[in-house]
């Protein structure tokens, strides 16, 4: 899924997981613009029939309790932040990470006014920081490590925020990351100190549970 005008590269044709994807398979050399998805991308990310696909309480619900610190990277416009939110309560916090402000406005839009807006602290990161160093009980990856180069450096900086406790949820997309992709994502994720288990059951995709070693 490329950014208008740039169709061609994975530019999906169907109601189905590749249509939450930017421009497919694994993190390259080609610049940001072309590998994240797109803003204008978001209301595929919304969409209704996703959360009938990937209900977000249902994946979260075994990682998620209340009084939580939990770190949501790669938000989007927060299909999950939200019920995360909901799920922390009102003794807990989310932080919302994301390279675009594009994708932060429209999860402001979704909470200003409203009691999440209180729980949801909104930030923007860059490829090299992630801009968080509170420590988390939860991590959240949802098909986005795909469209990170530096995939070691970033798994170090998630380890370096996560609790000791905390878990950490992985999950990448089907046909655009191959299996033989996501364990070579999964042994980063090991070199930089993150033990693997198997993740839940997640529609049309690959999911790994990462812990501190
Ligand atoms: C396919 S979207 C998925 C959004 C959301 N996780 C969901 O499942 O609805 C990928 C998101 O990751 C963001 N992203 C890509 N690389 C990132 C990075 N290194 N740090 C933070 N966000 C990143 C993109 O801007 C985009 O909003």
């Amino acid at each position: 899924m490329g950014p208008p005008g740039r169709e061609g590269r994975g530019t999906p044709t169907q109601n189905d997981g590749k249509t939450l994807l930017a421009n497919g398979g694994n993190a390259d050399m080609r610049s940001e613009h072309d590998r994240v998805c797109p803003v204008e991308r978001a209301g595929a990310l919304d969409a209704g029939f996703r959360r009938w696909l990937q209900n977000p309480r249902r994946i979260l619900a075994p990682c998620v309790r209340e009084g939580m610190v939990a770190l949501d990277v790669g938000c989007g416009p927060g299909f999950f932040t939200l019920p995360m939110a909901e799920m922390v309560g009102t003794t807990g916090r989310v932080f919302a990470v994301d390279l675009q402000e594009g994708m932060l406005e429209k999860l402001r839009d979704k909470i200003i006014g409203t009691p999440l807006e209180d729980r949801i602290v909104l930030r923007k990161c860059t490829e090299d920081s992630l801009g968080v160093t509170e420590p988390v009980d939860f991590v959240l990856l949802f098909y986005m490590v795909h469209e990170v180069p530096d995939k070691d450096g970033f798994f170090r900086q998630i380890a370096g925020v996560l609790k000791p406790t905390g878990s950490v949820l992985v999950v990448e997309p089907p046909v655009h990351v191959s299996k033989s992709a996501f364990e070579t994502t999964l042994r980063i994720a090991e070199a930089a100190g993150l033990r693997r288990s198997q993740g839940p059951r997640v529609t049309l995709s690959k999911t790994a549970i990462l812990q501190k070693g």
